[in-house]
């Protein structure tokens, strides 16, 4: 079928809106119309190449939409359904078996490849093969297929349209908290970066009943929608040292904290601002061969610093959790999105890298 899709032919080229043919899910694969595709960071890291996944390439791995048309061994959704793409996983390795998809060994094969895991693609213009299947989805397009097993069944009753971003950065921030830390009741944590996955955590940590969360960034704008959303203190590291600031305001320093900035002198403070026994979570992505200086003694003496993929989501059970507590008004993501025409990319991506969007929706 035809499709329209932004498709990004050079390393840090802009968005073209162009029309490419896009072939029928085979038996394992689910086509769906998509209704909202959220842009994450990510997807600008590799039009960058930060990871050199081949282009021309078709981006997009926040999709939700409707089910169109499923493959013959599909059994987990059906035409009709309402659906969130998120990350794939082999569902084969040692990681996947004991329930670490996230940590998936093929990860980066069946997200980043700019094609199926068997290296075939689906998406033609004219005579030419045009690389996608990122996140098997590449969502920045009118229809896109994606694998049974990324698919996730939404409740009919939500609001599709913002439910996207659930599919990745918005899990991202949620899950590290609510999944990978688990912080106790009571317990502090410093968020490094309110960017939407950072301002996803604020929003967790409130609802597991964190007694101090203080977000660090540098924009006024979005310190104040991190106290809106929940943080009790919201500091600008341009003006205080946070290691500092984080260490008076808890009484030594924080128990939890998450690097989501990518910046590699902003993961050292988000260590060094720990109690000792505290833990740092890394999110934020940085290009490969990115180096971090530590101090030796700043972790010898009990701090753990580990890093987080998707939140540690089990996608199928945590997207649905997410998309109640949104519905019971105590995770408003909505707050976070903007919506755009797909056509509008290039000037939804320049808002985004100006700061004045904190997650575009692009809508075909
Ligand atoms: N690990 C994962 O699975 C995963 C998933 C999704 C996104 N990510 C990554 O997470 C990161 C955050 O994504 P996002 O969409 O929220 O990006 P974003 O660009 O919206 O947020 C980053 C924030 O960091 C702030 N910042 C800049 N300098 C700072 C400093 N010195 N101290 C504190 N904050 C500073 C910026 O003002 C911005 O608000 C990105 O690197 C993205 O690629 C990782
Ligand atoms: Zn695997
Ligand atoms: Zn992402």
């Amino acid at each position: 079928m035809r499709v329209q899709a932004a498709l990004i032919e050079e390393k840090g080229g802009s968005f073209g809106i162009v029309e490419l043919e896009l072939e029928e899910p085979r038996a394992d694969e689910v086509l769906v119309r998509i209704v909202g595709a959220g842009v994450c960071h990510t997807d600008l890291v590799c039009r960058d190449q930060y990871f050199p996944v081949p282009l021309p390439c078709v981006f997009g791995h926040e999709g939700a939409g409707v089910v169109e048309r499923v493959g013959a061994d599909v059994r987990k959704v059906a035409p009709g359904d309402h659906v969130v793409l998120t990350f794939k996983t082999c569902g084969n390795c040692v990681n996947c078996k004991k329930g670490a998809g996230p940590y998936c060994l093929d990860l980066y094969g069946q997200n980043f490849s700019g094609a199926r895991p068997d290296g075939s693609t689906g998406l033609t213009r004219g005579d030419h093969h045009v690389h996608g299947h990122f996140f098997q989805q590449s969502s920045f397009a009118s229809y896109a297929v994606a694998h049974e097993s990324n698919t996730v069944k939404v409740p009919r009753d939500a609001p599709l349209e913002l439910l996207g971003p659930l599919g990745c950065g918005i899990q991202t921030g949620a899950g590290a908290v609510m999944n990978s830390l688990r912080p106790n009741a009571g317990s502090s944590l410093a968020v490094f970066g309110a960017g939407s996955v950072g301002l996803s955590a604020v929003m967790a940590a409130r609802v597991v009943g964190c007694a101090t969360i203080i977000a660090i960034d540098p924009q006024s704008s979005r310190r104040d929608l991190a106290l809106s959303l929940g943080a009790t203190h919201a500091l600008d590291p341009t003006q205080d040292d946070p290691v500092k600031a984080i260490a008076d305001l808890t009484g030594g320093g924080a128990n939890f904290s998450l690097e989501c900035t990518g910046i590699p002198s902003v993961l050292r403070q988000a260590v060094d601002c720990l109690l000792l026994t505290g833990v740092c979570g890394v999110i934020g992505v940085a290009p490969l061969g990115t180096e971090v200086k530590l101090d030796v003694n700043g972790i010898l003496f009990g701090r753990t610093v580990r890093g987080i993929i998707e939140g540690d989501s089990v996608p199928d059970i945590f997207i649905p959790q997410l998309i109640e507590l949104h519905r019971q008004g105590r995770f408003p993501f909505d707050k976070l999105i903007r919506f755009y025409p797909l056509s509008e990319i290039t000037e939804a991506v320049a808002a985004t890298e100006r700061g004045e969007v904190l997650k575009a929706v692009l809508r075909p």
